[in-house]
Protein backbone atom coordinates (compact mmCIF):
# COMPACT_ATOMS: atom_id res chain seq x y z
CA UNK A 1 0.00 0.00 0.00
CA UNK A 2 3.19 2.29 1.05
CA UNK A 3 3.89 1.75 -2.68
CA UNK A 4 1.39 4.31 -3.86
CA UNK A 5 3.43 7.35 -2.16
CA UNK A 6 5.08 8.93 -4.96
CA UNK A 7 8.79 8.97 -5.29
CA UNK A 8 10.90 12.35 -3.51
CA UNK A 9 14.11 12.97 -4.69
CA UNK A 10 17.04 13.60 -2.02
CA UNK A 11 17.02 17.18 -0.79
CA UNK A 12 19.75 19.31 -2.80
CA UNK A 13 21.31 20.24 0.19
CA UNK A 14 21.24 18.02 2.55
CA UNK A 15 21.49 14.65 0.02
CA UNK A 16 24.62 16.49 -1.34
CA UNK A 17 26.11 16.92 2.48
CA UNK A 18 25.40 12.66 2.26
CA UNK A 19 27.17 12.47 -0.73
CA UNK A 20 30.31 14.67 0.47
CA UNK A 21 30.97 12.43 3.58
CA UNK A 22 30.49 9.35 1.82
CA UNK A 23 33.07 10.44 -0.99
CA UNK A 24 36.71 8.91 -0.39
CA UNK A 25 38.81 10.83 -1.85
CA UNK A 26 41.29 12.76 0.87
CA UNK A 27 41.11 16.44 -0.41
CA UNK A 28 37.39 17.16 -1.10
CA UNK A 29 36.25 19.88 -0.20
CA UNK A 30 32.51 21.08 1.71
CA UNK A 31 31.44 24.23 0.13
CA UNK A 32 27.36 23.11 0.01
CA UNK A 33 25.64 22.92 2.86
CA UNK A 34 26.19 26.03 5.19
CA UNK A 35 27.85 24.91 8.32
CA UNK A 36 30.51 26.94 9.75
CA UNK A 37 33.76 25.49 9.79
CA UNK A 38 37.02 26.52 11.37
CA UNK A 39 40.41 27.53 9.88
CA UNK A 40 41.45 23.29 10.66
CA UNK A 41 38.01 22.81 8.63
CA UNK A 42 36.35 21.92 11.75
CA UNK A 43 32.72 22.32 12.88
CA UNK A 44 33.94 24.61 16.15
CA UNK A 45 32.83 24.15 19.51
CA UNK A 46 32.70 27.58 20.72
CA UNK A 47 34.28 28.57 24.17
CA UNK A 48 30.83 30.30 25.27
CA UNK A 49 29.29 26.85 24.62
CA UNK A 50 31.54 25.40 26.34
CA UNK A 51 31.62 27.40 29.63
CA UNK A 52 27.59 27.44 29.50
CA UNK A 53 28.12 23.56 29.33
CA UNK A 54 30.26 23.64 32.10
CA UNK A 55 27.37 25.72 34.46
CA UNK A 56 24.57 23.41 33.65
CA UNK A 57 26.82 19.82 34.26
CA UNK A 58 27.17 21.75 37.25
CA UNK A 59 23.95 22.50 38.18
CA UNK A 60 22.89 18.99 37.39
CA UNK A 61 19.59 19.86 36.41
CA UNK A 62 16.62 17.01 35.88
CA UNK A 63 15.30 16.38 32.15
CA UNK A 64 11.62 17.55 32.59
CA UNK A 65 8.91 19.13 30.23
CA UNK A 66 9.54 22.84 28.76
CA UNK A 67 6.82 24.50 28.70
CA UNK A 68 5.04 24.73 25.31
CA UNK A 69 6.41 27.63 24.46
CA UNK A 70 10.05 27.59 25.77
CA UNK A 71 11.37 28.72 29.15
CA UNK A 72 10.29 32.11 29.61
CA UNK A 73 14.28 33.35 30.64
CA UNK A 74 15.18 31.92 27.16
CA UNK A 75 12.32 33.69 25.46
CA UNK A 76 13.00 37.07 27.34
CA UNK A 77 16.66 36.49 26.13
CA UNK A 78 16.14 35.97 22.58
CA UNK A 79 13.49 39.04 22.46
CA UNK A 80 16.60 41.00 23.43
CA UNK A 81 19.29 39.65 20.72
CA UNK A 82 16.61 39.69 18.23
CA UNK A 83 14.76 43.06 18.67
CA UNK A 84 17.05 45.06 20.87
CA UNK A 85 16.08 48.90 20.67
CA UNK A 86 12.89 47.72 19.61
CA UNK A 87 12.47 44.73 22.35
CA UNK A 88 9.56 46.95 23.93
CA UNK A 89 7.59 46.44 21.37
CA UNK A 90 3.89 44.35 21.01
CA UNK A 91 5.36 40.97 20.65
CA UNK A 92 5.02 37.34 21.15
CA UNK A 93 8.32 34.49 21.03
CA UNK A 94 8.37 31.31 21.41
CA UNK A 95 10.93 28.56 21.17
CA UNK A 96 10.91 26.40 18.34
CA UNK A 97 13.29 23.34 16.86
CA UNK A 98 15.90 25.97 15.55
CA UNK A 99 14.79 28.05 12.37
CA UNK A 100 13.39 25.27 10.23
CA UNK A 101 10.69 24.97 13.05
CA UNK A 102 9.77 28.51 13.77
CA UNK A 103 9.11 28.48 9.91
CA UNK A 104 6.66 25.66 10.24
CA UNK A 105 5.10 27.07 13.47
CA UNK A 106 4.73 30.47 11.87
CA UNK A 107 3.49 29.13 8.46
CA UNK A 108 0.79 26.61 10.19
CA UNK A 109 -0.25 29.97 12.26
CA UNK A 110 -0.52 31.67 9.19
CA UNK A 111 -2.61 29.11 7.73
CA UNK A 112 -5.11 29.56 10.42
CA UNK A 113 -5.07 33.11 10.22
CA UNK A 114 -5.35 33.28 6.05
CA UNK A 115 -6.01 30.30 4.63
CA UNK A 116 -6.28 32.40 0.91
CA UNK A 117 -3.22 34.15 1.24
CA UNK A 118 -0.04 33.93 -0.64
CA UNK A 119 3.45 33.48 0.71
CA UNK A 120 5.54 35.30 -1.72
CA UNK A 121 9.39 34.52 -1.38
CA UNK A 122 12.48 35.72 -3.30
CA UNK A 123 13.49 34.39 -6.18
CA UNK A 124 15.94 32.32 -5.39
CA UNK A 125 15.57 31.04 -1.68
CA UNK A 126 16.41 28.47 0.57
CA UNK A 127 15.50 25.57 -1.44
CA UNK A 128 13.39 24.55 1.90
CA UNK A 129 10.82 27.44 1.74
CA UNK A 130 8.75 26.98 -1.02
CA UNK A 131 8.68 23.05 1.21
CA UNK A 132 7.91 24.58 4.67
CA UNK A 133 5.14 26.70 2.94
CA UNK A 134 3.24 24.26 0.89
CA UNK A 135 3.97 21.94 3.16
CA UNK A 136 1.22 23.85 5.79
CA UNK A 137 -1.61 24.13 3.00
CA UNK A 138 -0.56 27.40 1.59
CA UNK A 139 -0.30 28.82 -1.89
CA UNK A 140 3.74 30.12 -2.38
CA UNK A 141 4.76 31.96 -5.50
CA UNK A 142 8.26 34.05 -6.14
CA UNK A 143 9.01 37.87 -6.80
CA UNK A 144 12.28 38.99 -8.46
CA UNK A 145 14.92 39.27 -5.99
CA UNK A 146 18.49 38.46 -7.71
CA UNK A 147 19.74 40.41 -10.48
CA UNK A 148 22.05 38.23 -12.65
CA UNK A 149 23.23 41.21 -14.76
CA UNK A 150 24.49 43.15 -11.62
CA UNK A 151 24.71 40.81 -9.12
CA UNK A 152 22.73 42.74 -6.75
CA UNK A 153 19.46 43.30 -5.39
CA UNK A 154 16.26 43.67 -8.33
CA UNK A 155 14.44 46.21 -6.12
CA UNK A 156 12.48 46.73 -8.94
CA UNK A 157 11.36 43.79 -9.76
CA UNK A 158 10.56 43.49 -6.44
CA UNK A 159 8.68 46.47 -6.15
CA UNK A 160 7.11 45.72 -8.93
CA UNK A 161 5.90 42.61 -7.54
CA UNK A 162 4.90 43.66 -4.53
CA UNK A 163 3.01 46.50 -5.63
CA UNK A 164 0.63 44.53 -7.07
CA UNK A 165 -0.45 42.35 -4.05
CA UNK A 166 -3.56 41.83 -2.35
CA UNK A 167 -3.91 42.94 1.39
CA UNK A 168 -2.83 40.35 3.59
CA UNK A 169 -0.24 38.76 1.12
CA UNK A 170 3.00 37.10 2.87
CA UNK A 171 6.32 37.86 1.96
CA UNK A 172 9.39 35.79 3.37
CA UNK A 173 12.59 38.02 3.93
CA UNK A 174 16.05 37.28 4.51
CA UNK A 175 17.01 40.24 6.85
CA UNK A 176 20.71 39.49 6.34
CA UNK A 177 22.83 37.02 4.25
CA UNK A 178 20.24 36.16 1.81
CA UNK A 179 20.64 32.23 1.02
CA UNK A 180 21.53 31.71 -1.54
CA UNK A 181 22.98 34.49 -2.78
CA UNK A 182 24.53 36.21 -0.07
CA UNK A 183 23.31 39.43 -1.32
CA UNK A 184 21.48 41.98 0.81
CA UNK A 185 18.92 44.88 0.49
CA UNK A 186 20.81 48.68 1.54
CA UNK A 187 18.85 50.47 3.80
CA UNK A 188 17.37 52.61 1.05
CA UNK A 189 16.34 49.86 -0.53
CA UNK A 190 14.59 47.90 2.79
CA UNK A 191 13.06 51.57 3.22
CA UNK A 192 11.92 51.17 -0.35
CA UNK A 193 10.10 47.64 0.77
CA UNK A 194 8.64 48.57 3.75
CA UNK A 195 7.06 51.67 1.99
CA UNK A 196 5.45 49.23 -0.40
CA UNK A 197 4.58 46.48 2.47
CA UNK A 198 3.17 49.52 4.34
CA UNK A 199 1.14 50.61 1.37
CA UNK A 200 -0.63 47.77 0.39
CA UNK A 201 -1.35 45.53 3.94
CA UNK A 202 1.24 43.00 3.32
CA UNK A 203 2.89 40.78 5.86
CA UNK A 204 6.57 40.38 6.16
CA UNK A 205 8.20 36.90 7.18
CA UNK A 206 11.99 37.22 8.15
CA UNK A 207 13.79 34.13 7.94
CA UNK A 208 17.39 35.25 10.18
CA UNK A 209 19.35 32.03 10.39
CA UNK A 210 23.07 34.32 10.38
CA UNK A 211 22.71 37.17 12.45
CA UNK A 212 26.35 38.43 12.94
CA UNK A 213 27.17 36.88 10.16
CA UNK A 214 27.10 40.19 7.69
CA UNK A 215 28.15 43.08 9.58
CA UNK A 216 27.49 42.43 13.54
CA UNK A 217 24.45 41.43 15.45
CA UNK A 218 22.85 44.35 15.71
CA UNK A 219 23.06 45.55 12.36
CA UNK A 220 21.93 42.85 10.78
CA UNK A 221 18.62 43.03 12.26
CA UNK A 222 18.30 46.44 11.69
CA UNK A 223 15.67 45.48 8.70
CA UNK A 224 13.59 43.19 11.58
CA UNK A 225 14.18 46.38 14.00
CA UNK A 226 12.76 49.35 10.97
CA UNK A 227 9.93 47.05 10.34
CA UNK A 228 9.23 46.86 13.64
CA UNK A 229 10.08 50.76 14.44
CA UNK A 230 7.32 51.36 11.62
CA UNK A 231 4.76 49.51 13.50
CA UNK A 232 4.29 46.85 10.90
CA UNK A 233 3.12 43.49 11.79
CA UNK A 234 5.49 40.39 10.95
CA UNK A 235 7.02 37.58 11.86
CA UNK A 236 10.34 36.89 12.66
CA UNK A 237 12.20 33.00 12.81
CA UNK A 238 15.83 32.97 14.24
CA UNK A 239 17.93 29.80 13.99
CA UNK A 240 20.84 29.57 16.34
CA UNK A 241 22.51 26.35 14.41
CA UNK A 242 25.20 28.42 12.80
CA UNK A 243 25.73 31.43 15.14
CA UNK A 244 26.00 29.49 18.24
CA UNK A 245 27.35 26.80 16.30
CA UNK A 246 24.71 24.29 17.81
CA UNK A 247 23.36 22.53 14.64
CA UNK A 248 22.56 19.06 16.37
CA UNK A 249 20.72 20.87 19.51
CA UNK A 250 18.01 22.53 17.19
CA UNK A 251 17.28 25.78 18.81
CA UNK A 252 15.36 28.85 17.54
CA UNK A 253 12.49 30.78 18.23
CA UNK A 254 9.49 32.11 16.50
CA UNK A 255 8.27 36.14 16.95
CA UNK A 256 5.21 37.85 15.86
CA UNK A 257 5.45 41.26 16.07
CA UNK A 258 1.14 41.66 16.53
CA UNK A 259 0.64 45.22 17.55
CA UNK A 260 -3.10 45.71 18.93
CA UNK A 261 -3.26 42.15 19.66
CA UNK A 262 -4.47 40.29 21.82
CA UNK A 263 -1.34 38.70 23.28
CA UNK A 264 -2.59 35.66 24.99
CA UNK A 265 -4.84 34.39 22.32
CA UNK A 266 -2.20 34.79 19.71
CA UNK A 267 0.39 32.77 22.54
CA UNK A 268 -2.50 30.41 22.92
CA UNK A 269 -2.67 30.05 19.08
CA UNK A 270 1.22 29.33 18.92
CA UNK A 271 0.75 26.81 21.86
CA UNK A 272 -1.79 25.03 20.20
CA UNK A 273 0.08 24.72 16.80
CA UNK A 274 3.37 23.23 18.78
CA UNK A 275 1.09 21.00 21.23
CA UNK A 276 -0.08 18.99 18.38
CA UNK A 277 3.18 19.16 16.21
CA UNK A 278 5.46 18.12 18.93
CA UNK A 279 4.55 19.14 22.02
CA UNK A 280 7.10 20.98 23.80
CA UNK A 281 10.81 22.13 22.44
CA UNK A 282 14.22 20.22 23.70
CA UNK A 283 15.80 21.86 26.66
CA UNK A 284 19.42 21.34 25.89
CA UNK A 285 20.12 23.61 23.46
CA UNK A 286 17.85 26.52 24.64
CA UNK A 287 19.81 26.11 28.17
CA UNK A 288 22.71 26.81 26.70
CA UNK A 289 21.95 29.69 24.42
CA UNK A 290 19.98 31.18 27.49
CA UNK A 291 22.64 30.86 29.76
CA UNK A 292 25.26 32.54 27.65
CA UNK A 293 22.63 35.58 26.63
CA UNK A 294 21.85 35.62 30.46
CA UNK A 295 25.58 36.17 31.98
CA UNK A 296 27.61 38.98 31.04
CA UNK A 297 30.33 37.49 30.55
CA UNK A 298 29.78 34.56 28.31
CA UNK A 299 27.63 36.77 26.19
CA UNK A 300 30.57 39.18 25.69
CA UNK A 301 32.60 36.06 25.02
CA UNK A 302 30.28 34.31 22.51
CA UNK A 303 29.72 38.22 21.01
CA UNK A 304 33.93 38.44 19.98
CA UNK A 305 33.92 34.28 19.04
CA UNK A 306 30.94 35.40 16.40
CA UNK A 307 32.65 38.47 14.90
CA UNK A 308 35.95 36.29 14.96
CA UNK A 309 34.08 33.48 12.68
CA UNK A 310 32.46 37.02 10.62
CA UNK A 311 35.61 37.91 10.26
CA UNK A 312 37.29 34.45 9.25
CA UNK A 313 33.99 34.54 6.85
CA UNK A 314 35.50 38.03 5.31
CA UNK A 315 39.06 37.04 4.88
CA UNK A 316 37.97 33.62 3.05
CA UNK A 317 35.65 35.98 0.68
CA UNK A 318 38.91 38.22 0.12
CA UNK A 319 41.38 35.66 -0.34
CA UNK A 320 39.15 33.54 -3.18
CA UNK A 321 38.72 36.89 -5.01
CA UNK A 322 42.39 37.14 -4.91
CA UNK A 323 43.21 34.06 -6.18
CA UNK A 324 40.35 34.07 -9.42
CA UNK A 325 41.20 37.48 -10.28
CA UNK A 326 45.20 36.45 -10.50
CA UNK A 327 43.27 32.92 -12.42
CA UNK A 328 40.70 34.18 -14.61
CA UNK A 329 40.94 37.91 -14.48
CA UNK A 330 38.33 40.53 -13.53
CA UNK A 331 34.62 38.95 -12.56
CA UNK A 332 34.60 37.86 -9.30
CA UNK A 333 33.89 41.35 -7.58
CA UNK A 334 30.66 39.41 -6.11
CA UNK A 335 32.90 37.36 -3.54
CA UNK A 336 33.81 40.94 -1.89
CA UNK A 337 30.15 42.34 -2.52
CA UNK A 338 28.11 39.56 -0.96
CA UNK A 339 27.27 38.78 2.77
CA UNK A 340 27.45 35.96 5.37
CA UNK A 341 27.92 32.21 4.36
CA UNK A 342 26.85 31.97 0.80
CA UNK A 343 27.90 33.19 -2.47
CA UNK A 344 26.37 32.86 -5.63
CA UNK A 345 28.69 31.86 -8.73
CA UNK A 346 26.49 31.84 -11.31
CA UNK A 347 28.15 28.57 -12.56
CA UNK A 348 25.57 26.57 -14.66
CA UNK A 349 24.93 22.51 -13.51
CA UNK A 350 27.00 20.87 -15.92
CA UNK A 351 30.61 22.93 -14.15
CA UNK A 352 29.08 22.45 -10.62
CA UNK A 353 28.99 18.76 -11.20
CA UNK A 354 32.70 19.29 -13.10
CA UNK A 355 33.87 20.47 -9.85
CA UNK A 356 32.15 17.64 -7.65
CA UNK A 357 33.58 14.86 -9.84
CA UNK A 358 36.56 16.09 -11.52
CA UNK A 359 37.75 18.18 -7.97
CA UNK A 360 36.12 16.72 -5.24
CA UNK A 361 34.92 20.14 -4.74
CA UNK A 362 31.49 20.49 -3.37
CA UNK A 363 28.65 23.34 -4.28
CA UNK A 364 25.17 23.17 -4.59
CA UNK A 365 23.16 22.77 -7.70
CA UNK A 366 22.34 26.07 -7.66
CA UNK A 367 25.76 27.49 -7.61
CA UNK A 368 25.54 28.66 -4.69
CA UNK A 369 29.25 28.43 -2.61
CA UNK A 370 29.40 28.25 0.90
CA UNK A 371 32.78 30.30 1.70
CA UNK A 372 32.57 29.07 5.39
CA UNK A 373 33.93 25.93 4.27
CA UNK A 374 37.06 27.53 2.94
CA UNK A 375 40.78 27.78 4.68
CA UNK A 376 44.04 28.64 4.29
CA UNK A 377 45.18 24.89 3.04
CA UNK A 378 42.35 24.42 0.21
CA UNK A 379 41.25 27.85 -1.16
CA UNK A 380 44.34 27.58 -3.85
CA UNK A 381 42.61 24.33 -4.37
CA UNK A 382 39.26 25.56 -4.81
CA UNK A 383 40.59 28.49 -6.86
CA UNK A 384 42.37 26.35 -8.95
CA UNK A 385 39.05 23.64 -9.72
CA UNK A 386 36.83 27.10 -9.91
CA UNK A 387 39.63 28.53 -13.06
CA UNK A 388 39.34 25.15 -14.22
CA UNK A 389 35.87 24.57 -15.13
CA UNK A 390 35.59 28.43 -15.72
CA UNK A 391 38.00 28.00 -18.71
C1 LIG B 1 21.79 25.49 4.22
O1 LIG B 1 21.10 26.28 3.57
O2 LIG B 1 22.75 24.87 3.75
C2 LIG B 1 21.48 25.27 5.67
O3 LIG B 1 20.43 26.09 6.07
C3 LIG B 1 21.29 23.84 6.02
C4 LIG B 1 19.97 23.29 5.54
O4 LIG B 1 19.27 22.75 6.38
O5 LIG B 1 19.67 23.36 4.35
Amino acid sequence: MFDQLPAHADDPILGLFEAYKADPRPHKVNLGIGIYCDEQGRVPVLDSVRAARALLAEADAPSVYAPTEGAQPYRDAVRRLVFGEVATAPLVVVQTVAGTGALKTGADLLKDLSPEATVWMPDPTWANHAAIFEGAGLRVDHYPYYDSKTGGFDLDGAIATLGKLPAGDIVLLHPCCHNPTGVDPSHDEWRALFDTIAQRGLLPFFDMAYQGFAQGVDEDAWAVRECVRRGIACLVASSFSKIFSLYGERVGALAVHAPGADAARLLGRLKLGIRRSYSCPPGQGAALVQAILTYRALESQWRAELEAMRLRMRAMRTALHRALHRALGPGSDYLVAQHGMFSYTGLAPARIDALRERFGVYLVGSGRLCVAGLNASNIERVSAALAAVRA
